[in-house]
């Protein structure tokens, strides 16, 4: 489905990879120029999607089932599309989504080897083929990820998996850009922060143009 009135603006990242600070930095800049911007994240952003991160992050429930872990993300996801993603587009508001659908194909189909049909199904019937404008993927080595992340926030429950299948859920966001090339953007966190925002706002202004 077209983006409605409003522009539906998704990034995307490994753990680490710079997503929190670009589409603040992105937010502050359009706003500045008065654009009227709403941030959004996965999972969460409404107040049942907050509750359902609390459980998906906490690193208590290391044996949470795949498929459990998968349902919670697309019940905070129905819940955010349905609540706030939808209605803002609807009045031609621009959206930002810090992670969306590519992040369950990345993590929990790459990642943890969950079928992808379970994911079709809802982009099918709950997201009725929302599909964002424009992804911004922030690409950067497990490594580098990893120890950025440890450096700003206490490890949660996704972060403290192993290195192979941060590789895993690494490749799987650069696969999903090379089927996807006109939608995804892949831009290097390996430089600095303000070199990764001005590349990123080269790659938005076709939207706002
Ligand atoms: N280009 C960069 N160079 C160096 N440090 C960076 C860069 N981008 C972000 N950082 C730092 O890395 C840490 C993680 O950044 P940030 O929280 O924005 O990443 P994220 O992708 O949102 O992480 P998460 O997946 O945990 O949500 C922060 O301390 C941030 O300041
Ligand atoms: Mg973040």
């Amino acid at each position: 489905m077209e983006n409605r009135k409003g522009k539906f603006i998704t990034f995307e990242g490994p753990e680490g990879s710079g997503k929190s600070t670009q589409i603040r930095l992105l937010a502050e800049y359009l706003s500045s120029k008065d654009y009227k911007i709403e941030l959004l994240r996965e999972p969460g952003g409404t107040e049942i999607g907050e509750k359902v991160r609390a459980i998906l992050l906490d690193v208590k429930f290391d044996r949470m089932s795949s498929f459990c872990e998968l349902y919670l993300y697309l019940a905070a996801r129905a819940q955010l599309i349905e609540e706030k993603i939808i209605p803002f587009l609807n009045e031609g508001k621009v959206v930002f989504c810090d992670r969306f659908i590519d992040a369950t194909i990345a993590y929990q189909v790459c990642g943890s080897g969950v079928a992808p049909d379970f994911v079709d199904g809802f982009q099918k019937f709950v997201a009725a083929g929302l599909t964002p404008r424009l992804t911004i993927l922030l690409d950067i080595d497990v490594e580098t990820g990893l120890k950025r992340a440890a450096s700003s926030h206490p490890q949660d429950r996704l972060e403290k998996k192993d290195v192979i299948y941060h590789q895993r859920v690494r490749e799987g966001y650069l696969e999903l850009a090379k089927k996807n090339p006109k939608r995804i953007k892949v831009v290097s966190s390996l430089a600095s922060i303000e070199d990764v925002q001005k590349k990123i706002r080269g790659l938005i202004a076709d939207v706002f143009k």
